[in-house]
């Protein structure tokens, strides 16, 4: 693992949050500022009402921001959609895609989110791709077959200096409190770095893989500290930004 790349630490607030928790950005914009993060990039995708403002907070931090989702196009006929050169001149750095409430709510397919996770990479920026198994695919012991033919059809193939990261998040650990055990995070976060590997040559190395679930300050320093976990993605405890630098100083 000595060649490992940076932790990358991503919270995702998901549809929460209005114009005054923005004093929570603030306050990771200041906690950043006092302590820097050693080793790791950090990221905070808000809502899409507050990208821009989260963006100038951050303008003076290592603090990035992101958005949860956009379109595959980037213009024309879709009223309520957004392309991802308009998140990107946001401020947006990274874009979430294929998260499991988005393929469940919005019924996306991997061919889907591959396309998004393209137009993500056409505008510059960099597609966190999401993948993971229910409950059920879990318990039936498929879990490892059914993310590998997740990431078959969700990851691109990338262009010299195209960058990509991975999210693994069992569907059944989001907001559920509920946590694999570190040999079975193991496991899949290995099985997912051999398939990169596979597709990317020596360069799969290099892409981050974050897991996601019930991450919190209290798990944070054991999960993070997992063979191949190259950070996390992070929903409830990213809200406060006690918790959010609870988790970014873990470990
Ligand atoms: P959670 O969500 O941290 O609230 O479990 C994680 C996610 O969905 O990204």
């Amino acid at each position: 693992m000595g060649n490992e790349p940076k932790l990358l630490i991503a919270g995702n607030w998901k549809m929460n949050g209005f114009a005054q928790n923005l004093d929570q950005v603030e306050a990771v914009v200041n906690g950043l500022a006092q302590k820097p993060a050693a080793n790791r990039d950090v990221l905070l995708c808000p809502p899409i009402t507050l990208l821009a403002q989260a963006s100038s907070l951050s303008q003076n931090s290592v603090l990035q921001i992101g958005a949860q989702n956009c379109h595959i196009a980037q213009s024309g006929a879709h009223t309520g959609d957004i392309g991802s050169d308009m998140l990107k001149d946001a401020g947006a750095t990274y874009i979430i895609v294929g998260h499991s409430e988005r393929r469940a709510d919005h019924h996306e397919t991997d061919g889907v989110v591959n396309a998004k996770a393209q137009s993500t990479l056409s505008s510059g920026i960099t597609p966190i791709i999401c993948v993971g198994e229910t409950k059920t695919e879990r318990q039936s012991g498929v879990a490892l077959t059914v993310v590998e033919h997740q990431l078959d059809g969700s990851v691109p193939t990338l262009e010299e200096g195209q960058e990509i990261v991975i999210a693994y998040e069992p569907v059944w650990a989001i907001g559920t409190g509920l946590v694999p055990s570190v040999d079975d995070i193991k496991n899949m976060h290995a099985a997912i770095r051999e398939w990169l590997i596979k597709k990317f040559g020596e360069s799969g190395n290099s892409v981050r893989i974050l897991y996601g679930g019930s991450l919190k300050p209290s798990n944070a320093k054991e999960i993070l500290a997992i063979p191949h976990v190259n950070g996390g993605l992070i929903g409830g405890a990213s809200l406060k930004a006690e918790d959010f630098l609870g988790i970014i100083y873990a470990g």
